[in-house]
């Protein structure tokens, strides 16, 4: 497995949304293979997890299998301390769920959602949150 001490963990598919937001936030951050038959990552830090959200209006399959793989890995769990989603408002219903479904079942919050690559606010707003949440004891 490929190790990381990021305190960012993403997956971006080959659309790169999501990598583009995660870049605008000049943080360290580690991204998850795109081919799901790669070597998944190791985390070593604690980390925030940030996805987008894919599987359309039923909702099924919204964790991409990337990110299914990578929190297989108990370690990987144990150290996850919050998620970011990304999604995109016509999905309804649908929008960002794979945030509440990973928040859900690690039992993290999550921290924030935004659309597509996300605004020059989002990317303030997370910037920031993400130093708050850091500086908590
Ligand atoms: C096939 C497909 C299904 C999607 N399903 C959802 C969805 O159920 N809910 C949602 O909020 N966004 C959904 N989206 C939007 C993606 O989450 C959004 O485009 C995101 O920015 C993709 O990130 P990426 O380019 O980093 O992979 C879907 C996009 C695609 C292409």
């Amino acid at each position: 497995m490929n190790p990381t001490s990021s305190n960012v963990i993403y997956f971006s598919s080959v659309s790169g949304n999501t990598h583009r937001f995660v870049d605008k936030l000049r943080v360290k951050a580690a991204r998850l293979p795109v081919m799901t038959k790669d070597e998944t990552t190791l985390a070593l830090e604690p980390y925030v997890l940030v996805l987008p959200t894919y599987g359309g209006e039923t909702g099924h399959g919204a964790v991409p299998k990337q990110v299914i793989k990578f929190l297989n890995v108990e370690q990987n769990r144990s150290l996850i301390r919050g998620v970011i989603a990304a999604g995109n408002t016509n999905f309804g219903e649908t929008y960002c769920l794979a945030g509440d479904i990973v928040a859900s079942k690690c039992q993290v919050p999550l921290l924030y959602r935004f659309e597509l690559m996300g605004t020059a606010e989002d990317v303030d707003r997370v910037h920031q949150g993400l130093e708050q949440f850091w500086a908590q004891p």
